[in-house]
């Protein structure tokens, strides 16, 4: 990138925007943040806006309002990280899952079309639905149950910003590149929109019980988000990346019901772990996959992407950051 020139990150106060920030930040970028705040927040930011304040600017606001206002002259690329996330949100507020996710992506590559940057678009595991192979790869078929059960919406809501990326790198509007991501967890989640990690340590924290949904049998893969997010800029700086779907992820596969005793005893927590059915923690109908692993054969061949961060460090790093009611660098 030259000199001036601004990475675009939308949902940067969220999670994984944040972290995305203090890495772009840290390698010595100038960085431009959207985000409405609703999931987000600024004390995410608060590191990086003491650490390099004149590097850079955060713009409160919908990524569909601001994005037609915004100078694009000086934008590099876009990284488009805003999004309602998780299965929980998507059960409780299905309209507004879809529309933020179909909407906002659709603005953020008529951005792209216009500043013909580079763009990638955040997609998620989900989009496999209950796909039986093990482990999912990029190529694999999608299966999803019927549209009467929610749960799907959220999954097919990312396919279409997938379709949509895809399609602006084909037809020649803009160099794109999808990222699923599998369970991303560290420092700033937070366990209040359902994501499993958090949720566990905060109850193990506070001594109340560790709630598995369904019977703990079902396994995923965690990744720390130090450990994600340099592979998204290194994955949109090269040119044969672009028009790409990537798994980003780790493959070593955790029981939900041992993350709930790992937790317990990393943290020396006295709580109880309690098996909560799926119909109760969700909607009847719930449909949960057993397994859920990334092929992580594609992003290592491009970028050689080894995950290091062992969960013991996540875990921890995580407790003191809900502890701190904010993280440190
Ligand atoms: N965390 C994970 O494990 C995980 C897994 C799969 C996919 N993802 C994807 O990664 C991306 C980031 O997720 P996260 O975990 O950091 O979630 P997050 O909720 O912390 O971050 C999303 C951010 O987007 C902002 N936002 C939402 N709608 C907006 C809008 N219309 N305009 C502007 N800002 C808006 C929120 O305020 C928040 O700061 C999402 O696209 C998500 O689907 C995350």
């Amino acid at each position: 990138m030259a000199d001036g020139e601004i990475n675009l990150v939308t949902g940067g106060a969220g999670f994984i925007g944040s972290h995305l920030v203090d890495h772009l930040l840290d390698a010595g970028g100038r960085v431009t943040v959207v985000d409405d705040l609703s999931t987000g927040s600024l004390a995410n930011l608060e590191a990086a806006m003491a650490f390099a304040p004149d590097r850079v600017e955060f713009l409160e606001g919908r990524v569909s309002d601001v994005l037609p206002e915004l100078d694009h002259s000086k934008i590099a690329r876009t990284f488009h990280l805003a999004a309602a996330v998780g299965v929980r949100l998507v059960v409780d507020e299905p309209i507004r899952t879809i529309e933020t996710n179909v909407h906002e992506t659709s603005a953020v590559l008529e951005f792209a079309r216009r500043a013909k940057v580079p763009t990638l678009i955040a997609s998620t595991s989900e989009v496999y639905g209950k796909g039986t192979r093990t482990p999912f790869a990029e190529e694999d078929d999608v299966v999803y149950g019927p549209t009467t059960t929610t749960r799907w919406s959220y999954a097919c809501s990312k396919a279409i910003d997938e379709y949509l990326a895809l399609a602006h790198d084909r037809e020649g509007l803009a160099p794109t590149v999808v990222v699923r991501f599998f369970n991303t967890v560290g420092p700033r989640q937070s366990g209040e929109y359902g994501m499993v990690l958090p949720r566990f340590v905060e109850a193990a924290l506070e001594g109340r019980p560790i709630e598995v949904h369904g019977d703990g049998r079902q396994s995923r893969c965690f990744c720390d988000v130090r450990d994600a997010v340099p592979a998204l800029p290194r994955l949109l700086s090269d040119a044969e990346n672009h028009g790409r779907v990537f798994n980003l992820g780790r493959a070593d596969l955790v029981e939900i019901g041992d993350l709930a005793q790992i937790v317990k005893a990393r943290l020396s927590s006295e709580s109880e772990v309690r098996f909560i059915p799926y119909a109760e923690a969700f909607e009847e109908g719930f449909e949960d996959l057993r397994v859920r692993q990334p092929d992580l054969d594609r992003i290592r061949n491009a970028i050689d992407f080894e995950p290091k961060i062992t969960l013991a460090m996540t875990i921890d790093d995580l407790a003191s950051s809900l502890q701190a009611g904010k993280v440190d660098r």
